[in-house]
């Protein structure tokens, strides 16, 4: 099966689940601004309806999709490049989850990892919805045939299968009609560790606030939690190899190197040879130079309701225009009258 016939198109998706940090600007957000300037037509997507497969409280659930859009501006997608949406304002991804759920097997929801863990020992008192949700993955990246999907490593086997979905339906269907999509894996570089320990992803549920940067800290609370990250007694190596076995070295310098745009062994030919006492201040006034413009233009969205909902109301219109015409195809494919 060709899967050249489809134009290259990236799509790729954030639960609204609040409290943005710099792993999510250095491991998504950043990264999807660049990759916009690269001329592919893009859609980046606040997957609300993923998000109540776990319970929400309803105004937090607005907010924090709203700040999650305030979040994809500030880092530099812009909605006049990239296409900016709220998934269940684009009501095809659902009506083509659906269709997605009467081709996957259960045999092959079960087998998510995601879903064991999250559904943990009590699966009985899971929703239906955390059971179904690759299905729903796969219908927001094939409602747009995109063929480009960014993600991090833990997204992995659902786009295997999402692969295996379309894959399925083409051949019961006996049509080429859904691509196969590619994964595009985000590097150990742009995976940020917790401040406190380097073994742990930076997180929103690590209880201590001074274990990540939040999108919203302003500039002093930057630079004190960097001024107060852990770190080891020794100088900083010239070589990566030298960051072996020590955490929280490499994670300061991963994040020096994916705020100024350079690889770690650039950055080590720089600053190798200097103590943390040297290094963390200019980390500090790295991030802050870096981090400082995001936060405030997040802060002057955050507060502009108005012009976030319209930006989504847009963005939502933009979208329909590709996934209404795919979505009718989809359905005349399966035998829908009035398709
Ligand atoms: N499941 C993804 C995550 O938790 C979010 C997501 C939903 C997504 N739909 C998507 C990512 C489609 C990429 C493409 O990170």
């Amino acid at each position: 099966m060709s899967e050249n016939q489809f134009t290259p198109r990236v799509f790729s998706g954030i639960q609204p689940s609040g409290d943005l940090h710099l792993g999510n600007y250095l491991g998504a957000l950043k990264r999807f601004a660049d990759a916009q300037e690269q001329g592919v037509q893009s859609i980046y997507c606040m997957v609300d309806l993923h998000a109540i497969t776990v319970w929400q409280d309803p105004a937090d659930l607005k907010k924090s999709t709203r700040e999650l859009c305030a979040g994809f501006i500030a880092a530099g997608i812009d909605p006049e490049k990239s296409i900016l949406i709220n998934q269940s304002q684009v009501p095809e991804h659902a009506q083509l989850a659906w269709v997605f759920n009467c081709v996957a097997r259960m045999g092959w929801m079960g087998r998510m990892t995601q879903w064991k863990d999250k559904a943990g020992k009590n699966a009985e008192a899971a929703s239906l919805g955390l059971f179904a949700y690759p299905a729903l993955m796969a219908a927001d990246i094939l409602i747009y045939h995109a063929t480009h999907v960014p993600v991090g490593e833990d997204q992995k086997q659902h786009l295997e299968l999402t692969r295996d979905i379309a894959a399925k339906f083409n051949h019961d269907y006996d049509v080429d009609f859904f691509p196969l999509v590619e994964p595009v894996i985000e590097g150990a570089a742009t995976r940020v560790m917790s401040l406190r320990d380097g073994s742990k992803k930076m997180s929103k549920s690590d209880p201590s606030p001074a274990s990540r940067i939040n999108l919203t800290d302003d500039a002093d609370t930057i630079a004190k939690k960097i001024r107060k990250a852990k770190t080891d007694p020794d100088a900083l190596p010239s070589e990566a190899d030298g960051l072996k076995d020590r955490p929280e070295a490499r994670n300061l310098v991963n994040i020096y190197a994916a705020l100024s745009d350079q690889t770690v062994d650039q950055v080590l030919a720089e600053v190798g040879g200097q103590q943390f006492g040297t290094f963390k201040p200019a980390l500090a006034d790295l991030a802050v130079a870096k981090m400082g413009p995001i936060t405030a233009e997040m802060s002057r969205l955050m507060a502009d309701e108005v012009e976030i909902d319209r930006i989504l109301a847009r963005g939502a219109e933009q979208a329909r225009e590709i996934t209404a015409p795919i979505l009718k195809r989809t359905y005349e494919i399966i035998g829908m009258v009035g398709a």
